[in-house]
């Protein structure tokens, strides 16, 4: 076996128990059969976040919880919310998600949102909006976005989809964003900044000068909801 596919081996532990699939087989399979060996999955890998020694990733240790999601998503995972006539609750639930969010994050009545899927997409959303707007408001035509060299790679990927230019701007040395580092940047291009450290901080407060800096880019975090100004209402969701 190669190095590298000795390095990797824990990634593929079911490869030599399960059968591994390739194709769809001509005969289905009993349900029972895929309920066991699912069950047989999830029951060693919660062993391993059961330990209570994983950081992010796991959000709640508590099975009496996640049997309630369990039973919530139960109810609507055949729906398909692209048909919101026929699934009404899709719209009033994620109004709600959007306006939890956005009190948490101080948005006001000109605050919108759109519930995402995964980090990339929360990340490309946000971004698609900044580009746009900076685009619109300040006719910036190559923009730019600075992030910390400690943000997730996702702001990399939003760059490369979005024609926008990231700069990694270096830490301080106490795990913050060197601002002096930013102000010293041209500024004519720029038209947002993170303040997110994914690896190391959430806060946004962590972002020293992140009020000046904000003045002059527009701070954002990653887990901000894309605001554009749109319909002046409390809780409007974009639509697909
Ligand atoms: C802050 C942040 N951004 C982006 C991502 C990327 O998420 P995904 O792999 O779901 O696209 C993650 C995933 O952990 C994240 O924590």
């Amino acid at each position: 076996m190669a190095e590298d596919d000795a390095a990797l081996i824990d990634f593929y532990p079911y490869r030599d128990r399960f059968k591994t699939y390739h194709r769809l087989e001509p005969q289905g399979r009993e349900r029972q059969s895929i309920l066991d060996e699912l069950a047989a999955m999830a029951g060693e890998e919660d062993r391993i976040a059961d330990l209570g020694r994983v950081s992010g990733s796991i959000y709640h240790g508590g099975h009496d919880h996640y049997a309630f999601l369990t039973e919530a998503f139960r109810l609507f995972a055949h729906s398909n919310v692209l048909q919101r006539d026929m699934y009404p609750s899709a719209t009033k639930l994620e109004a709600e998600i959007v306006a939890m969010t956005s009190s948490m994050l101080h948005g006001d009545a000109g605050t919108c949102g759109v519930v995402t899927f995964g980090g990339t997409e929360s990340l490309i959303n946000p971004m698609l909006a900044y580009r746009d707007r900076a685009r619109k408001e300040k006719g910036i035509a190559e923009p730019e976005v600075i992030i910390p060299v400690t943000a997730h790679v996702a702001l990399e990927k939003a760059g490369h989809l979005l024609g926008i230019k990231v700069l990694r701007a270096p830490l301080a040395g106490d795990w913050r964003v060197d601002v002096e580092w930013v102000r010293r940047l041209p500024r004519s291009r720029s038209s947002v900044a993170s303040g997110c450290t994914w690896t190391h901080a959430w806060e946004v407060s962590s972002f020293p000068g992140a009020k000046s800096s904000a003045t002059r880019f527009r701070a954002s975090t990653s887990a901000s909801p894309a605001s554009p100004r749109c319909r002046p209402t409390p809780t409007s969701t974009a639509s697909r």
